[in-house]
């Protein structure tokens, strides 16, 4: 695993290397090599993601890259090859990613799966409508916030698609890890849960970026990560973090396309929302993996799937009942699988897809029918890159 500071542009110390490998398993690292040396490499978590309706196994593509020595040669390829291979015998229906350009991955069958946005607002930036606290806020250690925060994350997540399942090293050695070279300025990770007589409503995770101009404050109040259970709860959460002190600006990332606080603030505008690719998604088994979220309505589609990579997916796929089985009627539609993973999860619908020329529909009127089947109550939400 020490090559991945080659093509990361990172100096892995073995310290840093270590905590990475507490939740990558060694035998999910592909490692390319050239006479024995490594040139390259591909890693995957063993994840649980939440899918519409269900909660499915999945590989988290991580650490990819080529030395820069070997760049352009088909190293990428092959990794990909190795790696979904591998995937598909484990017998997880879909993998991963966050990629570095957006470029990369379609060509392995990955679509853009969830949106993330990115918000930088006034401190004190008033809601639209008075909210009265039920709960309160309490300032808590990393070890609490390992006993306490992971209640949440478990009963918020199965209701999101995107979110993922996270195991105790998970939270210790990435969520709630904190050390001075991973702070890029800022202070270090403060740790904040909202109670009720209940229990646990909410956390934030947080960290101050202070700067002093004139003696006023011009730092920033960075939100790592707000989860609630409820929305009265993520309201009480955010007018916390947005009433800190010494902040001029909050700012926060990864946050999903539905964020309650397009709602809650007075002046939406003003947190200036941009919106950036989140996960790609790669059905790896179109069959399981269709056959494993739920579906809002009645009907049926049938798909005629294109997937050069994945050749073990191709041709014509019924999806009724909740269940994906191969079949020999007519086609709605002709998708490549990259597209498959677009609408899988709900970031777009079947008939944008087909407007935009990269879902061929083959009978009027499908689009709307795969839409209603394929809706989802929520935006995908992934908060955070792996
Ligand atoms: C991106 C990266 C892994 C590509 O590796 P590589 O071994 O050079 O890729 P390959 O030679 O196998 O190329 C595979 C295909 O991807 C294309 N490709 C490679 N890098 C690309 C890039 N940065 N943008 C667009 N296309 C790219 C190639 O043209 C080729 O296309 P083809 O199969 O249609 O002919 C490598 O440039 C790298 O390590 N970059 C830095 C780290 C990084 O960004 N990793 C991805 C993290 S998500």
């Amino acid at each position: 695993m020490l090559g991945i500071g080659q093509y990361f542009s990172l100096e892995l110390g073995s310290e840093r290397l270590e905590r990475f490998s507490k939740n990558l398993p060694i035998e999910r690292m592909h490692a390319a090599r050239e006479d024995g040396n490594v040139v390259g490499g591909a890693g995957a978590f063993p994840f649980e993601v939440t899918v519409p309706g269900a909660i499915v196994p999945a590989a988290g593509v991580t650490v990819v890259g080529t030395y820069p020595t070997h760049r352009r040669r088909g190293v990428l390829r092959a990794m990909m090859r190795a790696q979904l291979d591998d995937v598909h015998e484990r017998g997880e229906p879909l993998a991963l990613l966050f990629s570095s350009e957006e470029t990369i991955y379609g060509r392995y069958g990955y679509g853009l799966a969830s949106f993330a946005g990115e918000i930088s607002l006034p401190r004190e930036s008033p809601f639209a409508a008075p909210l009265e606290p039920r709960g309160r806020m309490r300032l808590v250690e990393k070890e609490e916030a390992q006993e306490l925060f992971p209640h949440v994350w478990e009963a918020v997540r199965p209701r999101v698609p995107g979110m993922l399942g996270r195991t105790s090293d998970w939270w210790e050695y990435r969520i709630l890890f904190d050390s001075p070279d991973t702070r890029e300025g800022g202070g270090p990770k403060r740790f904040v849960a909202l109670e009720t007589d209940d229990g646990p409503e909410g956390y934030a995770v947080y960290r101050h970026r202070p700067k002093w101009e004139h003696f006023l404050p011009a730092g920033e109040l960075d939100v790592v990560e707000a989860v609630a259970l409820d929305g009265r709860a993520t309201a009480e959460l955010w007018r916390f973090l947005l009433d800190i002190d010494w902040a001029a600006r909050v700012t926060s990332w990864l946050l999903p396309l539905d964020h309650q606080l397009f709602h809650l603030l007075a002046h939406p505008r003003r947190m200036g929302f941009r919106i950036f690719d989140g996960l790609w998604a790669r059905l790896v088994d179109v069959g399981a993996a269709l056959s494993a979220r739920s579906y809002a309505g009645e009907g049926s589609v049938v798909i005629e799937v294109e997937d050069a990579f994945c050749p073990w997916n191709e041709g014509r796929w019924k999806l009724e009942d909740g269940e994906a089985v191969r079949t020999r009627a007519a086609a709605d539609f002709r998708s490549d699988v990259a597209m498959l993973g677009s609408v899988y999860f709900g970031a777009f619908g079947f008939s944008e897809l087909v407007r935009a020329g990269r879902i061929e529909e083959l009978s009027p009127g499908a689009a709307v029918r795969a839409d209603s089947l394929f809706a989802a109550d929520r935006k995908p939400w992934c908060p955070e890159i792996f």
